[in-house]
């Protein structure tokens, strides 16, 4: 095969066989693909897509790209969860020790940041010692001891997505369907579930920025699970705005932990709490919601979700202490405080805006050999619909870098729009799907 001719294909809105996607996926696995050579055909496939079985065919090899691992053994039902990507998205890393503390088994695989998006394993590696790669043996090992593991893909588990997920980051080609959907769901089909829980963001600072388009996606993905045999449910959620208040890496470990000791901001307490809800009703835990979330609400008030949190940090080798003190986790050393310039209502609070100016600060990869400062970040205490005073603080950011600081800054400045008239905050939840 040759896959300048494939290139070529795609270019022209051809179509693959399952046997040509098979060799794509395996050669740039094995390194026979050089990266320029793939960034064309992701282009490619961003522009023209990929049909059902094109796309049914991209999941299964990446899919068997590495081990698929298998828990028939393990008695717990195994649930997870995943984000198609959003802003101050940490909730992967309460949510699962609070399942985790109810009897849900849950084999998390999570990513790296993508585009503007944060990534569970950047945050989880600002815990000094933390690891993420794990081999499969060990992956079992830690599920089967603390009932929770929270790992990446590796050179063993999905390495295709591993690589091309990098690839992605650093040519625009993430906001696509086929290939997000495959992404996600080879990840997830990979760690031998009963159940999955999509979280599907929706508006500015997400990949979808219709409900049309995140529709689609949510439908893509329940499709892909149903065709093999993994039942899902799609809760299409809100991304105007960040969720909770902060964006960065280490800030948001502090903010998850602070959600574990019942203290976090509203939206993100209710998202965490509605997903959660999904994984007990879907790992039959329980068949009534509302059990379920008292269920959850008692895992955190018992401070049984923070000792599995402990657990499983632990486990991978991660220092607890910066979990018992969450000031010790990683702070950049300065501060900027951006102030409301007038009293007014507040009517946009960007999601993209103010990712991307974490990103300048740091807290993002621009290239893929990029490294994360995991120090640095925003603090936004403020959400669409609040009433403001003038000179009350917008947005908080913690640098390193002045010249990143720059850079970050004008984009800070515009993420805010301050009305006279009152806004009604957007839904937390547009709708659900199975
Ligand atoms: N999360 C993933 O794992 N992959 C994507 O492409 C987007 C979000």
């Amino acid at each position: 095969m040759s896959i300048v001719e494939l290139i070529e294909r795609k270019r022209d809105g051809g179509v693959f066989t399952a046997d040509e996607i098979d060799w794509i996926i395996d050669r740039y696995s094995a390194d026979a693909i050089p990266d320029y050579q793939m960034s064309s055909l992701l282009m490619a496939v961003f522009k023209e897509g990929l049909d059902y079985e094109e796309l049914s065919a991209w999941t299964d090899a990446m899919l068997h790209s590495g081990d698929v691992l298998d828990f028939s053994h393990v008695a717990a039902p195994k649930v997870d969860k995943h984000s198609t990507g959003g802003v101050g998205d940490k909730v992967s890393i309460p949510l699962a020790p609070m399942v985790a503390a109810c009897g849900v088994a849950v084999p998390m695989m999570s990513g790296r940041g993508l585009g503007h998006t944060g990534g569970t394993l950047d945050k989880l590696e600002s815990i000094p010692g933390f690891r993420t790669a794990l081999d499969p043996p060990e992956f079992r090992a830690i599920l089967e001891r603390t009932g929770l593991v929270l790992a990446g893909q590796s050179e063993t588990l999905v390495p295709a997505d591993r690589r091309i997920y990098a690839l992605r980051d650093a040519t625009g080609t993430v906001p696509s369907i086929p290939l997000i959907s495959s992404s996600i769901m080879s990840k997830k089909l990979a760690e031998g579930l009963d159940a999955l829980v999509l979280d599907v963001k929706v508006g500015r600072g997400a990949f979808m920025k219709s409900l049309e388009d995140a529709t689609r996606l949510a439908e893509t993905m329940v499709g892909i699970g149903a065709a093999r045999g993994t039942p899902v449910t799609a809760l299409l959620t809100d991304m105007n705005q960040p969720l909770g208040h902060e964006i960065g890496n280490a800030s948001e470990i502090a903010e998850s932990v602070a959600m574990l000791h019942g203290e976090a901001p509203a939206d993100l307490t209710e998202i965490t709490l509605r997903l959660g809800v999904e994984m007990l009703l879907m790992g039959g835990i329980t068949t009534d919601p509302a059990d379920a979330r008292a269920r959850l609400e008692k895992s955190v008030s018992t401070g049984a979700a923070f000792d599995k949190l402990v657990e499983v940090v632990v486990a991978q080798d991660g220092d607890p202490s910066v979990l018992e003190d969450t000031t010790r986790l990683p702070r950049a050393p300065h501060q900027t405080v951006v102030t409301a310039p007038r009293r007014g209502v507040l009517a946009r609070c960007d999601a993209l805006d103010l990712a991307m100016a974490a990103l300048r600060l740091g807290a993002g990869r621009e290239k893929k050999e990029d490294s994360i400062d995991p120090g640095v970040g925003i603090t936004v205490p403020v959400g669409i619909g609040d009433t403001v005073e003038t000179g009350q603080p917008l947005a908080v950011l913690v640098w390193s870098d002045e010249a990143r600081l720059g850079d970050a800054m004008p984009l800070v400045e515009r993420a805010f729009e301050i009305g006279d008239q009152p806004v009604e905050a957007p839904p937390l939840v547009y709708g659900e799907l199975r």
